[in-house]
This record gives C-alpha cells, structure tokens and sequence, in this order.
C-alpha cells in the first residue's frame, strides 16, 4: 500500500472525543519506549509524525493520524513506565481501557514487544485481556535491528511458545519490524490493507 497523505488529527484522554467518523482504525499498544511512535512514523515515512523519545512516557494521550483520508493509526501511551506517578499511572490505565472497550472504530490492535525481551508478565497480561474482551491483535516485535536473524527467528518463536504455554490455542499473527532499517513495512501495510478491503 503506498502512503499519500498521514495527517495528525488530534491527542485527547477522552474516548468520548475521539474523531467521530467511521474510519477504520488501528491502535499501537505496548511498553514506554517499545518505539510506537517510531514505528508510526516509519510506516508513514515521515520523521516526527508522532513525538518520539529516549526517556520512556513520551506519550500521554489518544493521538489519532489520518491515513489516506480514509483510516486511522492510533498512538497511544505505553503502559509498565515505573517513574509515572501512581495517580498518572491510574489515569493513563483508564483511558487505554475505556478506549479498548469503548472504541468501535478499532478493528486491530498492533501488541509491540522489544524483539530482544523475554515476555514480560504486563506484556502477556494485556494480551489475554485483549483476549478476554475479544478485541483482535496481533504482535510487533520491534527493533529488529538489534539482533541478528538466527537470534531474531528464535526469539520470535520462544515468544510464541510461551503464548501456548500460557494456554492460548492460537498464536496471534506476528511481525518483526525495525523502524530503523524499514524492516516489516510492506507486511505491516499489506496486512492493514487487506484487513481494509475485507471490511
Ligand atoms: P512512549 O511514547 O514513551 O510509550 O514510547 P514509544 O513506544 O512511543 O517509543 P518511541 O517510538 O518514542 O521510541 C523509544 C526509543 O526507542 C527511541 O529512542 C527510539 O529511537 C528507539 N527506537 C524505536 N524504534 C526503534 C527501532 O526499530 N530500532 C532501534 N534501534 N531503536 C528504536
Ligand atoms: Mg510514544
């Protein structure tokens, strides 16, 4: 899919003020500093679309980006940030809930995960709540870059085993990005654009 026009449209904490039309949409969840926003910018090939940052919680509200006038990427803040305040914690908590809950636009959600972590307990937990709720997504490793491609392929599938391990009868479908080499980008697109047509 080629990308004419990504466009900010606006942050808010309310779900309620969330863009009123009836796009499809597609919402980045995952750990502070997992790179979201990054990966936002990559699929949209522009440099500072979404804010990005070193330090972790750069993030702090629903930021929507209109993609081809006709659907949207959602940034959201990372959850699992220790140094936000426990009242900041709560809040942020509320609203990614209200708007997984609530948001009827969302046809999937994107679960990144750093390619070179062990799964992570609050990682895992969010997708069997995604699970629970039957809110459909899939799993982005991030940062490819990073490692090697024999270390990638067994990270990815050690990751996996322990979705079945943890009881889940089918993995989700995955992806292996890096914002910094491009990597994933045609799958990340192709998939959100066959998910597009199918709609
Ligand atoms: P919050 O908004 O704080 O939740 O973080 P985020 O998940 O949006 O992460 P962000 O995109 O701001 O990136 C965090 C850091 O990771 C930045 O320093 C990025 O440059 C770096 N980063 C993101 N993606 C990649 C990648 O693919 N490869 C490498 N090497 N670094 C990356
Ligand atoms: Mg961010």
């Amino acid at each position: 899919m080629h990308i004419k026009s990504a466009e900010f449209v606006m942050s808010n904490a309310k779900v309620a003020s969330c863009p009123k039309e009836q796009l499809p949409e597609y919402a980045f969840i995952g750990r502070s500093n997992v790179g979201k926003s990054s990966l936002i910018n990559m699929l949209c090939e522009r440099k500072s679309l979404a804010k990005t940052s070193g330090r972790p919680g750069k993030t702090q509200l629903i930021n929507h980006f209109k993609i081809n006038k006709n659907w949207f990427l959602v940034d959201l803040p990372g959850y699992g940030y220790a140094r936000v305040s426990k009242r900041d914690k709560a809040t942020f908590q509320k609203y990614i809930t209200e708007y997984f809950l609530e948001r009827k636009q969302l046809v999937c959600a994107f679960v990144l995960v750093d390619i070179r972590h062990e799964p992570q307990p609050i990682d895992l937990e969010f997708m069997r709540w995604l699970g629970e709720n039957g809110i459909p997504f899939c799993i982005v490793f991030t940062k490819a870059d990073k490692l090697k491609p024999m270390a990638i392929e067994r990270q990815a599938n050690d990751y996996l085993q322990r979705l079945i391990e943890d009881g889940w009868e089918e993995t989700p479908q995955h992806f292996v990005t890096s914002s910094a080499s491009r990597e994933g980008r045609d799958a990340l697109l192709g998939f959100i654009d066959s998910v597009n047509k199918s709609l």
